[in-house]
C-alpha cells in the first residue's frame, strides 16, 4: 500500500525529531545550570561551565563591566565569585590602584581564583572564603558590591542584603544579575528570582534602584543603592 511506504520515513523523522529535541534539552541543563539542592564543590565540573566560551554570547561580561563604569582606585566585592568570571575583569577595570575581591563559599573555588590572580599577575585580585550568612565585610569597604548567579542561593535575603549596607563607601552601590523567571537556562524556574521580587526584597532590605541595564537576554541587570547609609 503507497500509505504504509510513507509511514516509515514519517516514523524515522518524528524519532529525529525527538533525538534532536532530548539533545537540545539535555545540553540546556547541562549549560550553566545551577541548582541550590547541590553544591559547587566539583570545580573542575563548574569551571567548564562558568568558563565556557559560549557564555560570553549572552553573558556579556565585558558589557556589564563597562556598564559599571568603574573608575580607577575602586573596590569591587564579588560575592559567590565562582571562578572570578567577573573578579578578574574588575581587577582589570579598577586598575592596579584599585582592587578586586572575589567571595565564595566553596574553599576550591577560592583556590581557583587565587591561582588565577596568579597567573594573571594581577596583584589587586584578592579571593576568600566566606560564611553562607554573612560575607562579614569590613565597614566602608566597597565601591561596589555584585552578584552574579548568587543572590538566589542566598537564604534570608531581605537581612543579609541589610546587613551589606554598612560595608559600602559613600555612593556605595549594590550590582545584580541574576536569571529571569523564563530565561531558558539558569536553575529551575521555582528558584529563580523575578525582577521585581528582587527590587521588591531590595526595596525591604532599605535599597533604592537606581540603575536598569536591559542587555542581557537571559538575566536582569540591576542598581542599587541604599536609602540611608549605615
Ligand atoms: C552560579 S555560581 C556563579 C559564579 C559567578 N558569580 C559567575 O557569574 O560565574 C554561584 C556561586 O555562588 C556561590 N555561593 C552559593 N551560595 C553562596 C552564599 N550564600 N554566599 C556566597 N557564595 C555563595 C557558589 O559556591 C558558586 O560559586
Amino acid at each position: 500500500m503507497p500509505q504504509s511506504r510513507n509511514i516509515k520515513p514519517a516514523l524515522l523523522a518524528l524519532i529525529f525529531s525527538i533525538a534532536a529535541l532530548s539533545v537540545a534539552a539535555a545540553a540546556r541543563a547541562q549549560e550553566h545550570a545551577p541548582s541550590a539542592h547541590h553544591g559547587f564543590s566539583d570545580v573542575n565540573h563548574w569551571a567548564a561551565v562558568f568558563e565556557s566560551p559560549a557564555r560570553a554570547k549572552w553573558q556579556k561580561p565585558d558589557e556589564v563591566v563597562r556598564a559599571l563604569d568603574l573608575k580607577p582606585g575602586q573596590t569591587v566585592v564579588d560575592i559567590g565569585a565562582g571562578t572570578g568570571y567577573f573578579t578578574r575583569r574588575f581587577a582589570k577595570a579598577v586598575g592596579p590602584s584599585g582592587s578586586a575581591i572575589g567571595l565564595d563559599i566553596e574553599p576550591g573555588m577560592v583556590e581557583y581564583m587565587k591561582n588565577d590572580s596568579r597567573k594573571l599577575g594581577l596583584r589587586n585580585y584578592h579571593a576568600r572564603v566566606i560564611k553562607a550568612d554573612n560575607p562579614e565585610l569590613a565597614p566602608n569597604a566597597a565601591d561596589v558590591i555584585f552578584f552574579c548567579d548568587t543572590l538566589h542561593h542566598v537564604a534570608n535575603r531581605v537581612a543579609y542584603l541589610k546587613g551589606l549596607i554598612p560595608a559600602l563607601k559613600p555612593n556605595g552601590r549594590v550590582a545584580v544579575v541574576d536569571f529571569k523567571k523564563d530565561a531558558p537556562i539558569g536553575p529551575p524556574a521555582k528558584m529563580k528570582i523575578a525582577r521585581e521580587q528582587m527590587i521588591e526584597q531590595f526595596s525591604k532590605a532599605g535599597y533604592r534602584l537606581v540603575r536598569s541595564h536591559d542587555f542581557l537576554p537571559n538575566q536582569y541587570f540591576l542598581e542599587f543603592e541604599p536609602t540611608a547609609r549605615g
